[in-house]
């Protein structure tokens, strides 16, 4: 939860300039050819979407609202609303602006110093500008921070400093650990949980109803177990499932995903426990050469 909060500050000197476009990389683009994905069709938009981490998205929610946004560091396993919960923020703070107040680098960017020194620094120094009555810091979204170097990591310590008047860091990585304790104490820290089953049940539910799918109970059960709390996978399974599938069966995911089917599983336990363990072999072998390498190859 959160740990220290710093008062947001705009640089009023700076409104009324016309922004520079981004140098670096701006977020969502449409039609970028995920259009199609439901995990980008169904990305939360407001805060208020967001499933989950009640707490911590009305804390981010009310600092939004104050013009208190601190830098942020949100971490935990993928697929939890991370990133969703940034972009709701940058939508929130600059409405149809979006694209002029935001620059997202991501792991498939290069993360060595210069990119800290250059594209960061360049779009954090362009001037603040203002649009309807007030003025805006801008938003700098740093996905997977746990990738980038040390030197990078020191030198973003310091752009955070320089720039802390006119924008706002927010910091997303997995491995918090990975984060040096510089940078950790520059921004308000916000652990996301992997989802509970009920939360990953309510969202999947949503998604089936809007897409009007057939999808049975003990299938979404399956769904709900195989993502293991992760968004991303439960909503990435459902549609594959569904492209291979109409009907969306318990056996239809199983297959999909290219996990055992419980009951095989339950086969396969039963001759271990009772026959020999050659004519187990042979017998896993008969049912699916796949189950095999699952048993006694992937499983050891
Ligand atoms: N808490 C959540 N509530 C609703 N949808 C979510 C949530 N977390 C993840 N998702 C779904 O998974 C996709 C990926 O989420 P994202 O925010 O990018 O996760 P992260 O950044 O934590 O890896 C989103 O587009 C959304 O469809
Ligand atoms: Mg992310």
């Amino acid at each position: 939860m959160a740990e220290t909060i710093s008062l947001m500050d705009v640089d009023e000197g700076d409104n009324n300039t016309i922004p520079k476009p981004n140098k670096g990389k701006n977020v969502f683009v449409p039609n970028d050819g995920k259009a199609g994905l439901w995990i980008e069709k169904y990305r939360p938009q407001s805060l208020a979407d967001v499933a989950a981490h009640r707490d911590i998205i009305d804390t981010i929610d009310r600092l939004t609202s104050e013009n208190r946004l601190p830098h942020l560091l949100l971490y935990g396993p993928p697929g939890t609303g991370k990133t969703s919960t940034i972009l709701a923020v940058a939508r929130k703070l600059y409405g149809n602006q979006f694209h002029n107040m935001i620059l997202e680098l991501n792991a498939s960017d290069e993360r060595g110093i210069d990119v800290v020194r250059q594209q960061i620094q360049d779009f954090a120094s362009t001037q603040s500008f203002s649009f309807g009555s007030k003025s805006h810091v801008k938003l700098v979204l740093l996905d997977e921070a746990d990738a980038m170097t040390k030197d990078a990591q020191f030198a973003l310590r310091r752009v955070i400093e320089k720039y802390t008047k006119s924008t706002r860091f927010a910091l997303i990585c997995n491995n918090v650990n990975k984060v040096i304790s510089a940078l950790q104490s520059r921004c308000t820290r916000f652990r996301f949980a992997p989802l509970d089953p009920t939360h990953v049940t309510e969202r999947l539910r949503h998604v089936i109803e809007s897409e009007g799918l057939d999808v049975t109970e003990s299938a979404l059960a399956a769904l709900v177990r195989l993502s293991s709390g992760d968004m991303r996978k439960a909503l990435n399974i459902l549609q594959s499932t569904h492209m291979a599938s109409p009907k969306m069966t318990e056996e239809a995911v199983y297959l999909c995903t290219g996990n055992p089917l419980p009951k095989d599983i339950e086969q396969i336990s039963y001759w271990l426990l009772n026959e020999t363990i050659s004519t187990s072999f042979s017998r896993i072998l008969q049912v699916n050469c796949a189950l095999f390498y699952y048993v006694f190859v992937k499983a050891d």
